[in-house]
C-alpha cells in the first residue's frame, strides 16, 4: 500500500514512525510520503491561508495550493483522496478495514478554521473524523487513520497479534486478558481461563464481550448490523 498525506506540518508525522509502525515502514511493507502544501503555494510569500469571504474567525487555507499539491501527488485520480475534517464521517473498524484494502490512500491535512470548500467539491472522496472534537489540524487525525489501517497491512503486525480478535473487529468490545501471574495482589485469573477447556473458554469471553460492551458502550448494541457485523 502507499500512502500519501498533504499537510503544512510534514515534522509532525515524526510521532507516527516509532515501534511497529517504523519496523513496518523499514520493512517497506507500505510506503509513506509526506507532501508540504507549502511548496506548491505560487504566491511570493509561500502563503497558503487568507480570511474567509462573509467574514467570521479565524483563517482558511486557499484552494490553489491545496488543489496544485493533490494534482500533483495523484495525478491520475488513483488514490482515494481522504480529508481530515470534524465534519466528516466517523472513523470505525470497518471504514479502517475498508481503507486498508485500497492501493493507494491521499490524506489532506487541513489547518486554521479548515480548507476552502471548492476543494472538498472537486478533489476529495471523502470526509473523515476521529471524533466529535475539535483539533488544530488534521495531522493528528491523519496518523491515527495510517496507524489503524496499517494494523491491516499484512507483516505489520507479528503472527503473535491479530486484528481477528480485538475490539471492534466483531463489533463488540474486547473480553478481559490476563497472563502471569495467576495470583497478583491477591486477585486471581478466572478460574475457567487456566482450564484448558478451549469451549468454554471461547463461551466465558463471548460472555464477557457481551457484558463489558452492554456496560460501556450500549450504543454499539443498539447499531447492531450498521457496519455489517455481527
Ligand atoms: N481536524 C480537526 N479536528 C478533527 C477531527 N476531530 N477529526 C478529523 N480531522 C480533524
Amino acid at each position: 500500500m502507499k500512502i500519501d498525506v498533504a499537510t503544512l506540518f510534514p515534522e509532525a508525522f515524526d510521532g507516527l514512525k516509532v515501534g511497529i509502525i517504523a519496523k513496518a515502514l523499514q520493512k517497506e511493507l507500505f510506503s509513506l510520503s509526506l507532501h508540504n502544501i507549502r511548496d506548491y503555494s505560487a504566491d511570493k510569500h509561500r502563503r497558503c491561508d487568507d480570511y474567509p469571504f462573509g467574514g467570521g474567525a479565524g483563517m482558511l487555507m486557499t484552494p490553489q495550493p491545496l488543489r496544485d499539491c493533490i494534482r500533483a501527488v495523484d495525478p491520475d485520480r488513483k488514490s482515494l483522496r481522504i480529508y481530515m475534517s470534524p465534519k466528516g464521517a466517523p472513523l470505525t473498524q470497518s471504514k479502517v478495514e475498508r481503507l486498508a484494502r485500497c492501493e493507494s490512500l491521499l490524506i489532506v491535512c487541513g489547518a486554521y478554521e479548515g480548507i476552502d470548500q471548492r476543494i472538498i467539491d472537486s478533489e476529495i472522496d471523502e470526509e473523515l473524523s476521529i471524533g466529535d472534537y475539535v483539533l488544530t489540524g488534521g495531522e493528528l487525525a491523519a496518523m491515527v487513520v495510517i496507524n489503524a489501517v496499517a494494523r491491516y497491512i499484512p507483516g505489520v503486525l507479528g503472527s503473535e497479534q491479530s486484528t481477528e480478535e480485538e475490539s471492534f473487529s466483531d463489533g463488540l468490545l474486547e473480553y478481559p486478558q490476563y497472563t502471569r501471574p495467576a495470583i497478583f495482589e491477591g486477585a486471581a485469573v478466572p478460574e475457567v481461563l487456566l482450564s484448558g477447556n478451549h469451549a468454554e473458554i471461547a463461551k466465558w469471553r463471548r460472555e464477557k464481550q457481551l457484558e463489558i460492551t452492554r456496560r460501556l458502550r450500549p450504543d454499539l448494541l443498539d447499531n447492531e448490523g450498521e457496519d455489517g457485523k455481527r
